[in-house]
């Protein structure tokens, strides 16, 4: 249990009421914190390394966020509980994923930069033309709480739906293919996976070439997953298309994709809403809460 005065450490004033319950609470960015807090029992942060030696008598690291791959969690065991904010975002993050597909195939992002720049002096159609959404075959790579939410959406637009994960599962989701398979029989790949050990540079430069002519490759999960360099390559080429939410180095962007017209980007904001966000800062400090009461945190993350 924490002590009665227990002193929780944010690294910014986290959105929506639920912040506001927390009673001694200090904003503090990590990089600010130079000397030993012996003072600070319970931290939110938003999936960023913490230095546990500055944080000496640390119960709770409060994940805002469902990833948490820069968390050391098995440096935190056993005094430390690590939790995450699992379920609030799925559909927030499934719908960025669908606009980033729609944008994409529709060449939405194209489309309207045309009509911006005064380029519109007769049918869109005079340009390339977009491909078909509705009918298309997507590969969902992660049949997850965000690939299962990305899946149901894909039912309701028509689409035959594919999908891979470590193992077969029941599901009249999509039907199994092994990852190979769901990169040459997909016509939109969209990534789905936490990052981990096995699945950093899961989607490598041999993978990539499995893409069909045109394919359109989503990632909304981390950047990590896909290899970065060979992807450029591929984009550069202008053999496959791309909707982007998350880089290797953010906020840094490859500088060759700025200019690219099969390619669209966004700031890593897949659970960027309003009413997200503060569903997140809920549970964040819900967690925080249960383990100042003494009781076991809601999403305690398994490592
Ligand atoms: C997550 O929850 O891991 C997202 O990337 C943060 O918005």
């Amino acid at each position: 249990m924490l002590a009665a005065a227990v002193k929780i450490l944010a690294t910014r004033r986290y959105p929506g009421p639920a912040f506001e319950e927390l009673d001694e609470v200090e904003v503090l960015p990590l990089s600010a914190l130079k000397e030993p807090r012996e003072d600070v029992e319970g931290l939110i942060v938003a999936n960023e390394p913490v230095p546990l030696d500055l944080l000496p008598r640390l119960r709770i690291i409060a994940n805002f966020g469902v990833g948490y791959d820069r968390i050391d969690v098995a440096a935190c065991a056993p005094g430390i509980v690590v939790t995450n904010t699992p379920g609030v975002l799925d559909d927030a993050t499934a719908d960025l994923t669908f606009a980033l597909i729609l944008a994409v195939r529709r060449q939405v992002v194209e489309a309207d930069h045309l009509v911006r720049s005064g380029g519109w002096t007769g049918s869109w159609s005079e340009g390339a033309l977009a491909e078909d959404v509705s009918g298309s075959t997507v590969g969902i790579l992660g049949l997850g709480r965000i690939g299962s939410a990305v899946a149901r959406r894909a039912k309701g637009f028509d689409l035959r739906v594919l999908y891979t994960s470590r193992r077969p599962v029941e599901t009249d989701l999509g039907e199994f293919r092994e990852l190979d398979a769901l990169l040459s029989e997909s016509d939109i790949l969209t990534i789905h996976a936490p990052l981990t050990p096995e699945t950093v540079g899961l989607v490598d430069a041999r993978r990539l070439g499995l893409l069909r002519d045109g394919a359109c490759l989503v990632n909304t999960s981390r950047g990590e997953i896909v290899d970065e360099q060979a992807l450029v390559r591929e984009l550069v080429s202008g053999r496959i298309r791309a909707g982007l939410d998350v880089f290797w180095h953010e906020p840094q962007v490859p500088p060759e994709l700025l200019d690219l017209p099969n390619v669209v980007l966004t700031p890593h904001i897949g659970s960027a809403t309003r009413q997200t966000r503060e569903a997140m800062t809920r549970l964040a400090v819900d967690n925080l809460l249960a383990v100042e009461r003494g009781e076991p945190p809601l999403t305690p993350v398994t490592s």
